[in-house]
C-alpha cells in the first residue's frame, strides 16, 4: 500500500492523508453498449467512448498515485459478439496508441497485456507489441491491459506449466506454495502489485467474469451503477475515498 509520501501534491487535497491509494487497481469497464444505446447510437460508438475513457482513467489514476490500472478490454468469450464489433474492437488499441502515445510518455506510464496475444490481429497484436516496447523504461504507473485473457485459462496454463516441471523432476510437488504459483501467472512480471487491491465493475453488473480470478481472491469490490463512458475522475476518486473507509482484515481480526 502508498502512504502519503509516494503520492502527488494533488492527490493530498482529496484524500484523508491517513489514507490509502490502493496500488493495483483492475476495472471492468462495462456499459458501452447501453451507452450508445440510449443515445441511438451504434454500439461502436459506445466502445469508442470508452476508449476515450480509458484516456481520462489512466491520467488520473496515475495522478492519484495507483501503481497498476488492469483494465478488461477484451475476454476469451468476447469472441462470440458479432463479427463487425469484434473487428472493431480490435482496431481500438490501434487507435488508442496512435492517438494517446504522447500522453502516455508525458505521463511515464508503462504499458503492459496480460492475455493471449498469438490469437489476436496481426495489427492489434503488433501495435501492442510496439506500445510495450516504447514504454519498458518508463517507471510511472503500469497500464496493463487485458486482451483476450481469461482467468480460468490463466490458472489452467499455470496448471499446466507446473505439473510439466514436477514431471521433469524439476520440481517436489510439496513445494508448490501460492508463491511458487503466482510465478506462472500472466501477472507475474507485476511482482509485488501481482493481487488486486480494488476491483471496480461499471454499469450496475455486479460479478466477475473471469477476470484475475486468483488475483481478486482478497480485493475491495466496489460496484457503480454509471455506464464505463460515464464513469469519470470524480467517481474514480470516489471508489478511492469508499475503499479508503474499508478495513481490509485479509482472514485476521
Ligand atoms: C463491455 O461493455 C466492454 C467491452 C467488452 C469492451 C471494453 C473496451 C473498451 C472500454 C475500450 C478499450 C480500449 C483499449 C485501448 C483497448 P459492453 O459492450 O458489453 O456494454 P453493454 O453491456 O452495455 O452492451
Amino acid at each position: 500500500m502508498n502512504n502519503i509520501e509516494s503520492r502527488t501534491e494533488d492527490a493530498k487535497e482529496y484524500f484523508d492523508a491517513t489514507g490509502l491509494i490502493p496500488e493495483h487497481v483492475a476495472i471492468i469497464m462495462d456499459g458501452n453498449g447501453r451507452w450508445a444505446k440510449k443515445r441511438q447510437l451504434k454500439r461502436s460508438a459506445g466502445h469508442k467512448a470508452g476508449m476515450d475513457q480509458v484516456k481520462t482513467i489512466a491520467k488520473h489514476a496515475s495522478k492519484r498515485g495507483v501503481k497498476v490500472l488492469t483494465l478488461y478490454a477484451f475476454s476469451t468469450e468476447n469472441w462470440k459478439r458479432p463479427l463487425n464489433e469484434v473487428n472493431y474492437l480490435m482496431q481500438l488499441p490501434v487507435d488508442f496508441f496512435s492517438s494517446f502515445m504522447p500522453e502516455i510518455m508525458e505521463a511515464d506510464i508503462k504499458v503492459m497485456m496480460i492475455g493471449h496475444p498469438s490469437d489476436l490481429p496481426k495489427k492489434t497484436r503488433k501495435v501492442m507489441e510496439k506500445a510495450i516496447e516504447e514504454t519498458k523504461d518508463n517507471n510511472g504507473m503500469v497500464l496493463n491491459f487485458a486482451v483476450n485473457y481469461g482467468g480460468r485459462k490463466e490458472i489452467l496454463d499455470a496448471v499446466k506449466e507446473i505439473a510439466i516441471m514436477v514431471e521433469k523432476g524439476a520440481l517436489k510437488a510439496d513445494k508448490i506454495n501460492e508463491k511458487v504459483f503466482e510465478e506462472h501467472l500472466m501477472t507475474s512480471s507485476l511482482s509485488e502489485q501481482q493481487n488486486v487491491d480494488l476491483m471496480i465493475r461499471t454499469s450496475g453488473e455486479e460479478r466477475l467474469s473471469n477476470f484475475l480470478l486468483w488475483q481478486n481472491a482478497y480485493s475491495e469490490f466496489h460496484f457503480s451503477s454509471l455506464l464505463w463512458p460515464d464513469f469519470g475522475e470524480v467517481d474514480f476518486d470516489e471508489a478511492l475515498r469508499i475503499y479508503q473507509k474499508r478495513n481490509r482484515r485479509f482472514g485476521g481480526l
